[in-house]
């Protein structure tokens, strides 16, 4: 039976491997590195570091996988991604029966953890599904929610109370009447723009945990226009750009 590991590399500085994941990098002999554009390739080093500095085993293979685009969404977003996940697992398919022989194992690895936003999880699930022999595990990583946190030094919830973790896309709708806590990835739009009637702070994070990280926090009327501009020229110098808020009701604590 072939196996796979999908292995969390935490999100973005090498010191935040675990040592679960050190031990899962030493037990793979094929590494699938999607390859995703000009934001993938400074990824895509991270991820080769990351396996020269921990893997002891030198027969390791590397695998370039070939990531397709996924059709603009239009007004049925869950279907585009639902028809781009059938591809990408059509193509995985392919390339373990091609690359990982019966009893070898081939290792996935995700930025931050597998478990949040990330699609290698329901693709595997996907592949099994349509009758491929494969056992996984999956192996948890330091997410850039925490990231953000640590770096800020911020709780995520105040005292008993809920946090939720949402998209740009969520965002824009408006901010949860009955929450005070809401941390936003996969946001391209600055949703946060869309809110600034609000009462909130907000505590913005892009590249954490990697050299270029940027930090920002304060009342968000005040510090968004700083956050746009600052976020602007980062992604124009570097090519591509990852960043995650907290927004958080300025009223008690
Ligand atoms: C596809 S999701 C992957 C999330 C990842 N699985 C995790 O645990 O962080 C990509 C989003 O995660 C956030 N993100 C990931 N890494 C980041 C980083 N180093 N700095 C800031 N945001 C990051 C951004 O909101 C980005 O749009």
């Amino acid at each position: 039976m072939r196996k796979i590991l999908i292995i969390g590399i935490g999100a973005g500085n090498p010191d935040y491997v675990t040592v679960q994941a050190i031990n899962a990098l030493n037990q793979a002999d094929v590494f699938f590195i999607p390859d995703k554009g000009t934001e993938k390739a400074a990824l895509g080093r991270l991820r080769k570091d990351i396996c020269e500095r921990f893997i002891e085993r030198s027969d390791y293979r590397l695998v370039p996988v070939p990531i397709p685009e996924r059709a603009p969404a239009g007004t049925n977003y869950r279907g585009s991604v639902d028809e781009w996940h059938a591809r990408i697992a059509h193509d995985y398919e392919g390339l373990f029966t091609e690359e990982l022989g019966d009893g070898e194992c081939g290792a996935f690895l995700v930025w931050g953890d597998p478990t949040l936003y990330d699609s290698t999880l329901r693709i595997v699930e996907h592949i099994r599904a349509r009758g491929f022999a494969l056992e996984y595990d999956v192996i948890p990583g330091i997410s850039s929610v925490q990231a953000l946190a640590a770096r800020h030094r911020v709780a995520l919830n105040r005292i008993g109370e809920p946090v939720l973790i949402t998209t740009g896309r969520k965002l824009a709708e408006g901010f949860p009447n009955n929450l005070d806590s809401v941390v936003v990835m996969l946001d391209g739009d600055q949703a946060f723009k869309s809110v600034a009637g609000e009462d909130l702070d907000i505590y913005w994070g892009a590249y954490l945990g990697t050299k270029d990280e940027i930090l920002i926090a304060g009342k968000l009327s005040e510090v968004m226009g700083d956050i746009e501009r600052i976020r602007r020229e980062a992604r124009e110098e570097m090519g591509w750009i990852m960043d995650t808020y907290l927004l958080r009701r300025r009223d008690e604590d």
